[in-house]
């Protein structure tokens, strides 16, 4: 057999393919699209389910992908052994409807026996037991000896998957020889040992398994084969390991140089280490190349803790600082000419990763001490079990994933309380839950009991503003009522209404409502499952339940609404655009003031990028793009590529939102009918909320306006107070600044002239006492900073000298004793004398023998303190 790189292999699979007419798709993204079922992609076939099920139609009746797969249901034994990888590609050929069994396998054998050039006597192949169909093509067809034909069970050799297509599979196998098997006289595929390798799996899938269990054959019967492309290169690379195969190993070279460790140097843990670095480095490229980001949920968490598993184990090869963003470029240098995303990527990839290693880089040595010190004391304790609160702890201060824990501590032998590690998330889960309920419907209890015999309120805001309503119910806190007096408020339901309610992160219309007995105002509406609760004052008159009102939403406060809600639907669009696919909705606020944008990226949004981001959602508005509100089916909607919000469940008809054709929503909102109408684009703030989540805030139309005014009037008033003109108000600032600066320096130099003078005549009027000059002076809000240069500079001039100054600001005194170099011989001690000076005057303090300074808290004993020196001296 040839060698052949893994490059290679996967191009000559689907060359070989193509010539057979299957349409070569490149792989789909391991982000399942639609389907809810799964976290991650997981075979060739997950992405394709749809085609299988006949819900969507395929692009052609045969098809080849080599797709792009991670599983990390084995995590455990990833690096352990030789054999496991979280991240693989399987090749594979699909037929919807189109050929079956026979041409399946002919096919496969033509590649295995002309491409591959694999011998015919090492390939082997199980069916499933029942399957005499596919024996009889191996045996009659292919012409394979019945001994190299192993029937297996349905654990073995039935491909299914919850309900829906299923089917028996046929497996191939490789003989890698003699040397590799267990010398049982009944070894052949199925056995544990390592001699016969599977690498081929064909599934043929003929049944539907119904939800009662039973199976129904299929109309059409399909084929789904897949083969682990890094299987396949273990065995045309005759090497043993995945981590010896091309591709893997210029990974794994790497790793070796940068922490200076070598592979295979008799060190089983290290080897462990290295092996798992290498096999996470390349899920985690990517995973960040899908646009997956790490978080704390979901498929976000299973990338966050691939790359802190890496992370750790490269400090246990004592690799220092972050390595992991370097290593990617390796991941793109051997796949990325098959996988172009990865390429285009690059600089996003390598700072997604850098800013999550940065991140756990400084908490990991932490957490780590922590943990040691956990796994000591429960040794000590001769516990078994980490509690649930550590591993918590550590989860939560310290960024270390549940099963990260669970893996050191395992290392030494103990276990973790994952019950408990729940509980305190749950908790946590809960007071965060409450603190949000808490404070978006204070006062607006949920009462489904209040509420139970009304009908759903009909919205009718799409098209109007006013309508006659009939009252349906009324309602206070707790109660319901049939009347609503003057100057009472409560909430009410009405039959139809055209005031929409708080939702979608819009806020609710406001208005009022009136008849010929009484005059109220709406000052907003919530929800209660489809029960609209209209917030009511009564200002005149009376509301009794049965009556017709008149109501109208408050038009201004809904247009300017409606602007802020389309430009939130442009600015999504921008944002996906100017900074990538994996900006996601992760919340939003709109009301008639502004708006709040949540997404998911992963840094702060540079001041330029910032910038772009306004112009483009501006040009947008300019362009005076037509809104479309429209219901239709959800699959239709899908079809349009509308942008759904991500992990929300919606009914069969839904209501899709687009500005022209360049962004299109789910959306039950309340828009402007033209993107013109939303006049400006303005933003605020830009900030981060959560790890991985920034918020814009920004405002349109009338609210920029009032923010000019008000912008205006400050500028205004400033100009005003500095007696110049808006126009000229900067040159102004600058030249008072300049004025300032130089007064400053002047008030400087006079105040040092006159501090000379008066150093002069303290000096002179120093008094001798026992052959020591004392000065004593008061200062009224000096710094104590020049009281000291003052003093240093009559030590300098005058020996023989002791300087007291005492500082008063407002009801406090600061008190600074200085000594002469000659007088410290004869054991003058300025820190000592201060202490008594100081309690002089209710204070305390010391310092060194030639300067010492002290509070004190009450000026009029000053001039005690002076007399108390004189007495001192
Ligand atoms: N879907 C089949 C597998 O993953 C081919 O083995």
């Amino acid at each position: 057999m040839e060698k052949m790189g893994l490059n290679e292999l996967r191009k000559k699979f689907q060359e070989f393919y193509e010539t057979k007419d299957h349409y070569a798709r490149k792989s789909f993204s391991l982000v399942p699209d639609k389907d809810k079922s799964l976290l991650i992609i997981n075979s060739g076939m997950a992405p394709l389910k749809p085609y299988f099920a006949g819900i969507e139609t395929p692009p052609s009746k045969r098809m080849t992908t080599c797709q792009k797969c991670i599983r990390t249901g084995d995590i455990e034994n990833v690096g352990i052994t030789s054999r496991h990888g979280t991240f693989f590609e399987m090749l594979g050929s699909f037929s919807f409807g189109d050929y079956f069994k026979e041409q399946s396998i002919r096919w496969g054998w033509e590649f295995i026996t002309q491409v591959l050039h694999m011998p015919e006597d090492r390939v082997w192949a199980t069916i499933y037991e029942d399957d005499m169909e596919a024996r009889d093509i191996w045996k009659n067809i292919i012409g394979m000896p019945e001994e190299r034909i192993v029937p297996l069970g349905k654990d073995d050799n039935f491909w299914e998957i919850g309900t829906g297509p299923c089917g028996p599979c046929s497996e191939i196998y490789f003989d890698r020889g003699e040397e590799y098997g267990c010398d049982s006289e009944d070894c052949k595929p199925g056995c544990e040992c390592d001699r016969y390798i599977e690498f081929w799996n064909h599934v043929f899938t003929q049944f539907n398994k119904e939800e009662d269990g039973t199976y129904s054959p299929l109309a059409h019967p399909n084929i789904d084969t897949g083969m682990g492309l890094e299987r396949l290169a273990c065995i045309m690379q005759g090497v043993d390991s995945i981590f010896d195969i091309d591709t893997i190993r210029t990974i794994l070279d790497e790793v070796v140089r940068i922490s200076g460790v070598s592979y295979h140097n008799g060190e089983a843990s290290t080897d462990v280490s290295i092996r798992i670095i290498t096999d996470h480095i390349r899920s985690v490229t990517f995973m960040v190349g899908d646009g997956i980001l790490p978080s704390n949920e979901g498929r976000g968490y299973v990338l966050r803790r691939l790359l802190r598993r890496a992370a750790r184990h490269g400090k246990l090869l004592g690799l220092e600082g972050p390595f992991l963003a370097d290593l990617s470029n390796k991941v793109m240098e051997s796949s990325g000419a098959a996988y172009p995303e990865i390429q285009e990527k690059r600089e996003y990839i390598y700072r997604v990763i850098s800013v999550e290693e940065e991140k756990f880089s400084t908490t990991i040595d932490q957490g780590n001490l922590i943990l040691n010190d956990y796994i000591n004391r429960a040794k000590k304790e001769n516990k078994t079990c980490l509690s649930g609160e550590q591993a918590f702890k550590l989860y939560d201060t310290y960024g270390f994933p549940l099963e990260l824990t669970q893996e050191i501590a395992a290392e030494e032998n103990l276990t973790v309380d994952i019950d408990g590690f729940n509980q305190h998330m749950q908790h946590q889960k809960e007071m965060a839950r409450a603190a949000r309920k808490s404070e978006t419907d204070a006062g607006w209890s949920d009462d489904s009991m209040l509420y139970a015999n009304l009908p759903d309120t009909e919205f009718i805001g799409y098209t109007t503003l006013n309508a006659k309503v009939k009252v349906e119910g009324i309602f206070s806190e707790k109660a319901s009522l049939d009347v609503l007096k003057e100057g009472e408020s409560g909430r009410v339901v009405f039959d139809c209404s055209p005031f929409y309610a708080e939702g979608g992160g819009q806020a609710s219309d406001k208005g009022m409502a009136e008849n010929e007995k009484c005059q109220t105002k709406i000052a907003g509406v919530t929800k209660f499952k489809n029960i609209f609760l209209h917030k009511i004052e009564v200002t005149s008159g009376e509301l009794h339940v049965g009556d017709m009102l008149d109501v109208s939403v408050q038009a201004e406060n809904r247009n300017k609404t409606a602007c802020n809600h389309t430009a939130t639907h442009i600015l999504q669009k921008v944002l996906k655009t100017i900074l990538g696919d994996h900006v996601q909705q992760a919340g939003s606020n709109v009301t008639a003031d502004g708006l709040r944008f949540d997404f998911t990226h992963f840094e702060a949004i540079p001041k330029d990028v910032l910038n772009q981001i306004e112009q483009a959602v501006n040009k947008k508005i300019i362009e005076f793009l037509p809104v479309v509100c429209k219901e239709m089916p959800i699959k239709e909607a899908e079809q349009l590529g509308a942008m759904a919000l991500f992990g929300e469940k919606y009914g069969e008809t839904v209501r899709v939102v687009s500005v022209g054709d360049y962004s299109i929503e789910f959306c039950g909102g309340t828009h402007v009918s033209n993107s013109g109408q939303i006049g400006a684009f303005k933003i605020l703030s830009e900030s981060g909320v959560a790890s991985g989540v920034r918020r814009i805030e920004a405002i349109t139309g009338t609210g920029l306006y009032m923010k000019l005014i008000e912008e205006e009037a400050i500028i205004t008033s400033a100009a005003e107070s500095l007696k110049a003109n808006p126009s000229n108000l900067v040159s102004r600032i600058q030249s008072l600044n300049e004025e300032l600066k130089n007064c400053k320096k002047e008030l400087e130099q006079i105040k040092m002239q006159a501090m000379g003078s008066e150093l002069d005549d303290m000096i002179a009027s120093a008094k001798e006492i026992n052959g020591v000059r004392l000065i004593t002076k008061r200062f009224e809000d000096c710094d104590i900073n020049d009281l000291r240069k003052l003093s240093d500079e009559i030590k300098e001039k005058e020996k023989g000298i002791v300087v007291l100054f005492a500082t008063v600001n407002g009801n406090k005194v600061t008190f600074m004793v200085s000594v002469a170099n000659d007088l410290l011989d004869r054991g003058y001690h300025a820190g000592n004398m201060i202490k008594k000076i100081a309690a002089a005057a209710g204070g305390g303090g010391g310092g060194k023998a030639d300067m010492a300074q002290a509070g004190a808290k009450d000026p009029s004993k000053v001039e005690d303190a002076f007399a108390l020196a004189e007495t001192l001296l």
